[in-house]
Order: structure tokens, then C-alpha cells, then sequence
């Protein structure tokens, strides 16, 4: 069965049947509402304060200056607010954004047009999944991050003959949910490196609050907080959770959305008070349930579940992994303690020791 939680599954033709709400991945009428929903001002990007104070000392001395932003590389699990930040710093530097992705440019010819014919002075060029990129593309970006040139070869052989063309000064923004697959080359061009945390749920709470403004929808504090809860610390879930309630409240509510609508309408959509869903019950049956909770490697586990192994590492883990239900070790995956008791089970014997996280067990 194929995910719509996959990447690239995510971009074909949705099955409603296998929508799900919590999916960090845009899908549905997550496109239109992130034009309504996307904050397009520093003022407007709630939460990851210590990196938002750092980007806009990094404008305001590039705008001082007149040069371009140094080259960033922003990380982190998907709907975490990458694009929106480029963006952003593109507002705010008042400068345009071009937006390409690591598969879409497929030579070095496609990127070397994109350099020379579309970037006007210190404009920001977007590669989002920066680490898709090809090995021959991702050379040939090397000069132009480095020295503001592209080397082209021109002839053959004997007469082949390299020549250097100059480009407007701009600045490469990259963003990548697997920082570990960026070649070291590449990691080191960047001048500096965001690390998109998961949002604390203040922060979603308040993101919702906003949202539900800008959509016109009554929510009560609490409403909001409840939702927050539930978003695996993620602003594009907390925002599709927030249009989902908003149904419920609105068919089979007052309209004003309530705590007691957003846990009826979770409970229909499957969603438990730790935020987690079917999928991620699945995940953590599957460790209990056929390998006595672990260690198991990820391909197996990809396999056990019908899921590409980088849906579970880019999607379902990183929550999971920052909640503690589950644990990564040299041997594998472990359900945790927590993970365990959050299906309503009694952890193994040397889970009941202690011999989980923070034991020497992970690395
Ligand atoms: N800090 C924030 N404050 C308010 N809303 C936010 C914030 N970050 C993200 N959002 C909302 O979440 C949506 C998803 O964010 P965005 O598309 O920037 O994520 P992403 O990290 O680029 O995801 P992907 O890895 O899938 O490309 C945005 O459209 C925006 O509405
Ligand atoms: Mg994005």
C-alpha cells in the first residue's frame, strides 16, 4: 500500500480514503490555504525565536551593507516552516525568491539558466530538497557559491576549452528534512545553518489562534491549546487540524470551536491526546508486537509496515524520537518506557530497569 505520507506520493493524485489528518506532508487543500495561512513577515513567523531573532540580524546587516544574505541551509522535518522562511527573507531583504528543488534541476544547463537569466542583484535562489540535488549539479553550484561564477565547457575533447562567466551576487537558500544526506562539500558552503526544532505547543496554540483569525473561525484558548497538543509539533498539521475541527464544529457543533469539539472530532479522525494516529500506533505495534520491541533496523521495519524507509525516517521517527515513545540504537529501532505505556503495555523487563534513553542504549 502506498503512503500518501511518501514525498513523492504526496504529489500525485490524492485517495481522500488515505488522507490523513496528521500527515506532515502538504496534501489536499493544503496548497490553497498555505497562500492564505504562510506568514510573510518576520512579525507574522511565530515560534523558533532564537533563530528568527538571528535571521533578522543577518537582513538587517546584509541590507545595510547592500550585499546579498550569506548562503543558508535551512533543516528540518517536513511543515516545519523551511519555505516559509525563505520566503520571509526574501520579504524582508526586499528581494525576489526563485524556487526550484533538487530533482527539478536535472543538468548543469538548467541550473546554469536559472543563475544567469532569472536572478536579478542579491535575489535568494530556493532549492528546496537541496540534498536530491545531482552529484554534476551540485559541482557546478560549488564556483557560484564560492566566487559568483559558472564554468562552462565549451568543445570537445583536444579543443575542449572552460570558460568563466560571471553572475549577479545572490544567495543560495537550502532546505533539506535529511541533513545527514548532504555531501560535506556542500554543508560547508553554507554560512550559516538553521536547525528547525519541532514548535513548542505555546506556539502552536498561538499559530492556531491566527490562523483561525485570518479564516474567520470563533476558537476558545483552550480549543486552541487542545489542537496545539495534537499537531505533532508542526504548524502545517496544527493548521489542517484547525480546518478539519472547524468542519466538525461548524456540521456537528455550535461553529465556535470548543475543547469538547476537538476531542470529538479527534476521536473520529483517529487522532489520541499525545497527538499520534493510526500509523504511529502501527509503528509502534509492529516493534512490540513481531520483534519483542527491538532493536529492529529501519529497512526492516520499512518492509513490515509497506512503507519506504525514507517516509518512516522523515515522517513517523523524528516525532516519535522527540517524544521518547521510541529510541535509535547501533542494533535499531526500540520502543521506549513511554512507548509502551502509551499503548496501554507493560514494558519489557530491562525497559522496567531503565535501560532505555539516556542509558547509554542510544546513540
Ligand atoms: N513559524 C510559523 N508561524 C506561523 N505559521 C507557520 C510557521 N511555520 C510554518 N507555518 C505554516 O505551516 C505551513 C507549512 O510550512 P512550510 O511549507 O514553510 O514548511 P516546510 O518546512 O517548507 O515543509 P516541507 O519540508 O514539506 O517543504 C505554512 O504554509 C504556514 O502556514
Ligand atoms: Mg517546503
Amino acid at each position: 500500500m502506498a503512503s500518501k505520507r511518501t514525498p513523492s506520493a504526496s504529489r500525485d493524485a490524492p485517495d481522500p480514503s488515505m488522507v490523513r489528518a496528521l500527515d506532515l506532508e502538504p496534501q489536499g487543500d493544503d496548497h490553497a490555504f498555505d497562500r492564505t495561512l504562510r506568514p510573510r513577515t518576520f512579525a507574522d513567523y511565530i515560534g523558533q525565536a532564537k533563530h528568527k531573532e538571528n535571521l533578522e540580524v543577518f537582513v538587517e546587516a546584509s541590507k545595510r551593507r547592500k550585499e546579498p544574505l550569506d548562503h543558508l541551509l535551512l533543516c528540518g522535518p517536513p511543515g516545519l516552516g523551511k519555505t516559509t522562511l525563505a520566503h520571509i527573507l526574501a520579504n524582508e531583504r526586499g528581494v525576489q525568491v526563485h524556487t526550484t528543488s533538487g530533482p527539478a534541476v536535472e543538468h548543469k544547463g538548467a541550473l546554469f539558466s536559472l543563475l544567469t537569466t532569472k536572478l536579478q542583484p542579491n535575489d535568494i535562489l530556493f532549492i528546496d530538497e537541496i540534498h536530491r540535488l545531482s552529484p554534476a549539479v551540485e559541482e557546478s553550484l560549488y564556483p557560484a557559491m564560492d566566487d559568483l561564477i559558472i564554468d562552462v565547457v565549451t568543445g570537445e575533447g583536444a579543443y575542449a576549452n572552460s570558460i568563466q562567466i560571471p553572475l549577479q551576487p545572490f544567495t543560495l537558500i537550502g532546505a533539506t528534512t535529511r541533513t545527514g544526506l548532504l555531501t560535506a562539500p556542500l554543508f560547508s558552503r553554507f554560512g550559516h545553518i538553521v536547525r528547525l526544532d519541532f514548535y513548542e505547543s505555546v506556539d502552536l496554540a498561538r499559530i492556531i489562534a491566527r490562523s483561525a483569525g485570518i479564516l474567520g473561525v470563533s476558537i476558545a484558548p483552550d480549543a486552541a491549546m487542545a489542537i496545539a497538543l495534537r499537531s505533532r509539533g508542526t504548524p502545517r498539521v496544527a493548521n489542517r487540524l484547525l480546518r478539519r475541527i472547524r468542519d466538525f464544529a461548524e456540521v456537528i457543533g455550535t461553529g465556535v470551536i470548543d475543547v469538547a469539539i476537538v476531542e470529538k472530532a479527534s476521536l473520529r479522525l483517529d487522532i489520541d491526546a499525545a497527538g499520534l494516529d493510526d500509523m504511529d500506533r502501527r509503528y509502534l505495534r509492529v516493534i512490540i508486537d513481531h520483534y519483542e520491541g527491538g532493536p529492529v533496523g529501519v529497512e526492516t521495519l520499512a518492509a513490515a509496515l509497506s512503507e519506504p524507509r525514507d517516509t518512516i525516517e522523515d515522517v513517523y521517527e523524528p516525532y516519535l524520537l522527540q517524544q521518547g515513545f521510541i529510541g535509535r540504537t547501533p542494533r535499531g529501532r526500540i520502543v521506549t518506557k513511554k512507548g509502551y505505556e502509551l499503548l496501554g503495555l507493560k514494558p519489557r523487563a530491562h525497559e522496567e530497569e531503565g535501560e532505555g534513553p539516556g542509558q547509554g542504549r542510544l546513540f
